[in-house]
């Protein structure tokens, strides 16, 4: 009865004949997908239920690509049209799958409350993951598995690790900038990518780690990253592309460094207390410690995780502040406020008095969450709204479009941090804020991003006075799932205290 299964199958073992081109495999795979689509709508229409309604579905004109080209250009602006058009769920197809979104708040409840077994993201998110974080880890294994390598993770993101990781960050930060002198116009954008890795790397790996990280380790990691891209969302896994290969490549020499660090550390028998040395002392329920594998691909997705989610999310508050000078002096008079006038080094404890910081953090995160599309594979059939999603739907959520729904927030695209200071629409709605997610899928690095990024700024607030280049605010480049800022310039001046 699964004629989505049928269809994806085949495509598989047409596309395995082909070895020798990339287009013809693209052209078999979209026929086929379009023959089986027509007949499995048929089919369905015949033998399904008169009750059960799909959800709407938006036409196109196009086959196979379907509003992939739409879609790209501005999702937010489909999403939203789609929205007003026809309602909160509604279906569309792209590159030959079909997405349903669930928008707003009371559909994104669906997606939360769901069992793994039934919206599933292994089916969605392996092929791009595996490949990058290696096996064993994450979307690799059964979900439950995953569950108790979050838990482990969640116990090495403790205060006290947090209390370390201020004074690293802060010490990363200030020699980072150096080379930006006393005033000029700087890229903000790949300047804090940059730091993060060194940042995320120091906290999350450990000193060691850290101090191999050279350019040529630099060059590894961009490697493994390019294997989140559109051929390896797309294309066969087999297929000999010289980013696939790079990808693999950077993927063994990686976890060569780790597992050299990692099998030192355990015969020094020097107990170091990090995050390294909590994946080490982990175990599972069954008393089974992690091995070298487990933790070297443990390592790789959080470097990755963390990366780009908190250096688009810093890099927008900066120009968000930038725009809006009397909210950065008043970022700066907090910083004298909570932490003493001669602003001595930062410390959690304080940083947790930084308020309106956190809020104007909190603010980007509404208005650009990096993680632009949540996803899931339906497994079985699922109710949303009164429809019937039927099995094979790519079930999404976009807190993107929950962020700024005009039903929910009030002037919701003005960037204002002291919102959350009044009684809000959206405090009485569970999911209408969600930029970390929500149930079993929920993120575990929302603390550490916080404390990173208010870190950051902190130090970045009290060095520098930052300016919009003549006006220009960033556009929003949609190239990447991870919506980053177009030609992200900032202008900025020594303060002198
Ligand atoms: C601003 C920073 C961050 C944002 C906005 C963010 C956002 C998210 C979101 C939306 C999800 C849910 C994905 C889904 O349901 O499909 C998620 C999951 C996750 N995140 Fe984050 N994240 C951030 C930083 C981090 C950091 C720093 C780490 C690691 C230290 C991390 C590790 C994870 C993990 C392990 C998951 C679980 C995925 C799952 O269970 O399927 N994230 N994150
Ligand atoms: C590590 O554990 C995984 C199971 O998660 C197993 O598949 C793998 O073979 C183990 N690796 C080593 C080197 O023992
Ligand atoms: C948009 O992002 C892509 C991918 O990261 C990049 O290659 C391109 O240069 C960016 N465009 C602009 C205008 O910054």
């Amino acid at each position: 009865m699964h004629f989505y299964e049928m269809s994806s199958r085949l495509i598989g073992d047409t596309v395995s004949k082909v070895t020798d081109n990339v287009t013809t495999v693209v052209l078999a795979a979209s026929v086929i997908t379009l023959i089986l689509g027509y007949v499995s709508k048929v089919l369905l229409r015949q033998s399904s239920d008169k009750d059960l309604k799909y959800p709407p579905y938006i036409p196109s004109s196009i086959p196979f690509l379907g509003h992939a080209i739409a879609f790209g250009k501005s999702p937010i602006e489909f999403l939203e049209n789609a929205y007003e058009k026809y309602g909160p769920v509604f279906s569309f197809t792209m590159v030959g799958s079909t997405f349903t979104y669930l928008l707003g708040s009371e559909a994104a409840t669906l997606m939360f409350n769901s069992k793994n077994d039934d919206l599933n993201a292994e089916d969605v998110y392996s092929r791009l993951t595996t490949p990058v974080f290696g096996k064993g880890v994450a979307y690799d294994v059964p979900n439950p598995v995953f569950l108790e390598q979050k838990k482990m993770l969640k116990t090495g993101l403790n205060i006290a690790h947090f209390r370390e990781h201020v004074k690293i960050i802060e010490a990363e930060t200030k020699e980072y900038f150096q080379r930006w002198g006393d005033s000029g116009e700087r890229n903000l954008f790949e300047a804090l990518s940059e730091l993060i890795i060194l940042t995320a790397s120091s906290c999350l790996h450990g000193k060691e780690i850290r101090s191999m990280l050279n350019e040529r380790v630099a060059q590894l990691y961009a490697d493994l990253d390019g294997g989140f891209s559109h051929a390896a969302w797309l294309l066969p896994g087999w297929l000999p592309l010289p980013s696939f290969r790079k990808r693999d490549r950077a993927h063994r020499e990686i976890k060569n460094i780790f597992f050299k660090v990692t099998q030192k550390r355990r015969q020094s028998g020097e107990k170091v207390d990090d995050f390294l040395q909590t994946l080490i002392d982990a175990t599972y329920k069954d008393g089974r410690p992690l091995n070298d594998s487990e933790i070297a691909g443990m390592l790789i997705g959080l470097l990755l995780a963390g990366q780009h989610t908190s250096s688009t999310t810093s890099a927008w508050m900066g120009f968000f502040m930038a725009r809006d000078k009397s909210l950065q002096e008043r970022c700066y008079a907090e910083q004298k406020a909570a932490c003493g006038e001669d602003l001595p080094p930062l410390d959690y404890d304080q940083l947790k008095d930084l308020n309106l910081l956190e809020r104007c953090l909190k603010e980007t995160l509404r208005l650009r969450p990096p993680i632009m599309t949540m996803m899931r594979m339906a497994r079985s059939p699922q109710t949303a709204a009164g429809y019937t999603i039927p099995v094979g739907h790519q079930v999404c959520v976009s807190p993107t479009v929950n962020h700024r729904l005009y039903d929910t927030w009030d002037k919701r695209l003005e960037f204002n941090p002291d919102r959350y200071l009044d009684d809000n629409l959206a405090a009485g709605e569970k999911f209408a804020y969600v930029p970390f997610g929500a149930g079993r899928h929920r993120c575990i690095g929302e603390n550490f991003a916080y404390v990173q990024i208010k870190t950051i700024w902190s130090t970045l607030l009290r060095m520098y006075d930052f300016d919009l280049v003549d006006g220009y605010f960033p556009t929003i480049n949609y190239t990447t799932m991870i919506h980053t800022p177009n030609n992200p310039v900032i202008r900025y001046k020594k303060r002198t205290q």
